[in-house]
């Protein structure tokens, strides 16, 4: 007996105005979806079903290598019908969690709890919550008993059942053999004219079993999105959960309100971290690291020590200990930065491996290059990595010193020690511990006058 999971994301979501299907619609950087299926990961579905229908080779191909099976929905015909085309795919034996694509902030917790209530004896359990407005949810009518006897919809119901305050939250669990049972009894006979899997729970009851309820711990983790307003909303509850998470680890936030984690950040003891920032995919922070304000940090490993100043951006690059980076550098995918390196503000590094205590202050670019420990670059040295069709390697050994506005035209290797006079362009390899320069001699015209105006 396996946990199936069934996430519900066949519907359009008209009122996102948007060409994307509401389920791919980012919430922290990623699809709505893939919070969903990273869930039934975590629960250890054995099998993930997603239903889709709007738009569905758009959703099929972005979760595509999720290992998500998709069963297609063609015509949305409700929550019910939706249910019934996963049906193929469910045993018996199986316990199967009913998710909606546009709910994804419902804690494992809560779905663990949910799970928890199924047995022999109750087949069936619901996700429920009382609202201050239930407006637009199905409502749990209960008896005198205060036992469940059916979920009626808005549209269908009466007008002492509006003011039932519990709802339903869509979320349930149920074991396979009785949902396919009671989904072969579904009709369409209500206001939407619809197959409501709602109506599952008035058959359960009338099998003789009772419908078991939990109820989440916040109302944030069975909100819907429908519009951008909500979207907006969860994001922000979202990231307010981020920072939270983060500074119970530890990390100082300047402003917890202006953090966006869009990943998964790991932290070493005192992190700090000024205002907007934004961490992306993988972010490891060592002991002691700060990141400045207004800094992007994008799948970066940093070692202990570090500072990165404020305005810059990181990308694919790991730091090791000590390391100082910006204010305003750009540091781009492949970039390895030794102990105690410097790099200051406008300079750009790709596919640049720059060893322990090197310096790169000032506008520079520094790309496809090796390079070697106590090397000073000078302001306004490029790497000429590219001519026009191939990519090629700059190699400069330990201790070199290369004076401003020098262009290295690669392929080039400078020798240890070598020293570049200021405003070289160098094209052939430089010897060790010599001085190079290529540029004209300083003269001075005696006499020289300045031409006049015609
Ligand atoms: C549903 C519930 C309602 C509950 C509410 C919670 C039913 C009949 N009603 O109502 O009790 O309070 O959710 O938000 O279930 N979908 C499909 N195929 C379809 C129809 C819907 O995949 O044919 C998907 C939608 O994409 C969405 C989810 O199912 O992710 C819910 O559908 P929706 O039409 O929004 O249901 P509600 O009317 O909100
Ligand atoms: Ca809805």
């Amino acid at each position: 007996m396996g946990l199936k999971v069934i996430i519900l994301a066949a519907g359009k979501g008209t009122r996102m105005r948007s060409s994307l299907p509401k389920v791919l619609q980012p919430l922290a950087g990623q699809p709505l979806l893939q919070h969903l299926v990273a869930r039934a990961k975590q629960l250890g579905a054995q099998k993930i079903l997603t239903v889709v229908g709007h738009e569905s080779h758009l959703v099929e191909a972005v979760m595509a290598d999720q290992g998500v099976h998709f069963v297609l929905q063609s015509e949305q015909l409700g929550t019910g019908h939706a249910v019934q085309q996963a049906l193929p795919e469910i045993a018996d034996e199986d316990s199967v969690l009913v998710l909606y694509g546009d709910v994804p902030l419902t804690a494992d917790s809560t779905l663990k709890d949910l799970l928890g209530l199924l047995s022999p004896q109750q087949p069936l359990a619901l996700l429920t919550i009382d609202l201050v407005n239930p407006s637009g949810y199905g409502r749990v009518v209960r008896n005198a008993h205060h036992e469940v006897c059916a979920i009626v919809e808005q549209k269908d119901a009466r007008p002492e059942q509006l003011q039932i305050r519990e709802v339903n939250t869509g979320i349930l669990a149920v074991q396979g053999r009785f949902l396919k049972q009671w989904l072969g009894q579904l009709q369409s006979n209500n206001a939407q004219g619809e197959f409501y899997l709602t109506d599952i729970i008035a058959m359960c009851v009338a099998d003789g079993y009772s419908v078991h309820t939990t109820q989440p711990a916040t109302e944030m983790e069975v909100l819907g999105v429908n519009d951008k307003a909500q979207l907006q909303a969860l994001e922000r509850l979202y990231q307010q959960q981020q920072a939270a998470e983060l500074m119970r680890q530890g990390v100082t936030l300047l402003d917890a309100s202006r953090l966006d984690v869009r990943g998964a950040v790991t932290v070493g003891q005192d992190v700090q971290i000024d205002v907007n920032v934004i961490l992306e995919g993988s972010v490891t922070l060592g002991n002691n690291v700060k990141i400045g304000a207004h800094c992007v940090l994008k799948n970066v490993r940093i070692g202990d020590g570090c500072e990165v100043q404020p305005f810059s951006h990181l990308e694919d690059c790991v730091l090791a200990q000590n390391v100082s980076v910006g204010p305003f550098a750009r540091l781009r995918p492949g970039t390895e930065l030794a102990d105690n390196v410097r790099i200051g503000n406008f300079v750009e590094t790709k596919q640049a491996k720059i060893g322990s205590g090197s310096k790169v202050n000032h506008l520079s670019y520094i790309g496809d290059t090796q390079m070697g420990a106590q090397c000073n670059i000078g302001a306004g040295t490029i790497t000429c990595n590219y001519d026009g069709v191939n990519k090629h390697q700059t190699v400069i050994g330990d201790g070199v010193f290369v004076g401003s506005d020098t262009q290295l035209i690669a392929p080039v290797h400078l020798g240890d020690g070598a020293t570049i006079g200021a405003g070289s362009t160098i094209t052939k390899d430089v010897p060790a511990h010599e001085l190079t320069l290529s540029r004209a001699k300083q003269l001075t015209l005696k006499g020289w006058q300045k031409p006049q105006k015609r």
